[in-house]
């Protein structure tokens, strides 16, 4: 059995346990583990690995989130959390459960990448851990840091306690004062979102969403490959820790850059693309419903013909939705031209954009849309 303890820790393994004990403890489990072991039963009815087997006590009516028996389950699962998905993302997504494997989402900005994340940790029950990321994002902020102020406190009152116990005649005071690595524990050990979600505890394993990883550097891209192929992160003062059930994990990316081909490799990869008008309508009904049906159907119309209009910024399904809404608020229950003119910004967000779609001709966008969405 592989040890993966990190050069130096200073744990070792009992034998017949599955953990890695700290010196003359029996029970505390700590964080250096032994290599594949997978954590004991905690599911509940005792299924050891709950990927593998559906839930005891679970309603057998309903698809277990972990192991959904096929696409369409996942489709009606997401429908039924608020996430309308073509067959595309659907079959991605059953992938990605059944293989274990991250799924990276790419597409343009608000076409509801991020959101699969939220919708699967609110179908499966497993925690989202978010990780933004932006350019120079480091270990630190990504996995975990020390606490020095922490560190540094306890530190100060060890030297303290064993100053006054030296002051008051014990000849050991000295030795009162705490060893200095022992704030190399894990009590001074802040967990960032990539660490939490490989070391995390009971029920559902956890959904990690590694968002916008197209603004982070090459360098933290690499880093990611060791975490999102082994499920395993290595501290070096304590050891390495193993995920015994690993995260979901969903990687978004705006592609404003082209994410490398080995991290590629590692995932599943599934373009969103902009729905197709059906599809948007339905999105548009389930989440503003207070828009009335037809207004539903002409501001997705409307907003397909924007897309055709080579704009800079194209609108994506978050700005169909606001724009629905806002259309709403005002009390309309039809699109008009002088509506459409005066809530042009809440679709588009760039002047250039509404001068050319001004240019166009508002009036000819209202005949059109109230065509295509009669
Ligand atoms: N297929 C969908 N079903 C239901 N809602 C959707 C869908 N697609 C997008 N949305 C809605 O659009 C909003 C924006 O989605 P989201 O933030 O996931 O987009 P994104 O692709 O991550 O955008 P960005 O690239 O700007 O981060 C969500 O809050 C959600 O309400
Ligand atoms: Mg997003």
């Amino acid at each position: 059995m592989p040890v993966v303890a990190a050069p130096g820790c200073r744990w070792w393994p009992r034998p017949g346990c599955r953990w890695w004990l700290r010196p003359g403890c029996a029970r505390t489990p700590v964080v250096a583990r032994v290599g594949g072991e997978r954590r004991p039963p905690r599911y509940p009815g005792g299924v050891s690995d709950p990927t593998l087997a559906t839930r005891a006590g679970a309603d057998p009516a309903r698809p277990d989130p972990l192991t959904p028996p096929d696409v369409d389950a996942v489709a009606a699962a997401l429908e039924e959390h608020g996430y309308i998905a073509d067959e595309g993302l659907a079959t991605s997504i059953f992938l990605a459960l059944v293989l274990h494997r991250p799924l990276l989402l790419e597409g343009e900005a608000g076409v509801g990448k991020t959101e699969v994340a939220k919708v699967l940790s609110a179908w499966t029950g497993g925690d989202l851990l978010r990780l933004q990321c932006y350019e120079g994002i480091d270990v630190s902020q990504a996995v975990y840091e020390w606490d020095y102020a922490r560190q540094l406190l306890h530190l100060r009152a060890s030297e303290v306690a064993g100053e006054r116990a030296a002051s008051n005649g014990r000849p050991d005071g000295a030795a009162a004062a705490e060893p200095t690595d022992a704030v190399y524990s894990e009590r001074f050990l802040v967990r960032r979102p990539l660490l939490q979600a490989i070391d995390h505890g009971d029920g559902p394993p956890p959904v990690l969403l590694i968002d916008e990883v197209d603004r982070a550097d090459d360098e933290f891209e690499a880093f990611l490959l060791e975490i999102l192929s082994e499920y395993a992160v290595t501290v070096p003062e304590l050891g390495t820790f193993h995920a015994a059930v690993p995260p979901r994990v969903i990687i978004t990316s705006n592609r404003t850059r082209d994410v490398h081909d080995a991290l590629k490799r590692r995932c599943l990869y599934h373009w969103v693309p902009h729905p197709d008008f059906e599809r948007e309508v339905a999105i548009v009904r389930l989440r503003a419903p207070q828009a009335a049906p037809v207004l539903a159907r002409q501001v997705a119309a409307a907003v397909e013909a924007l897309r055709g209009m080579q704009l800079y910024k194209p609108p994506g399904v978050a700005e169909t939705i606001d724009w629905a809404t806002a259309l709403a608020a005002l009390g309309r229950a039809t699109i008009d031209e002088r509506t459409l003119d005066v809530t042009l910004g809440t679709v588009l967000k760039y002047q250039e954009d509404q001068n050319r779609v001004r240019a166009a001709g508002i009036g000819e966008l209202v005949r059109a849309a109230v065509l295509r969405g009669a």
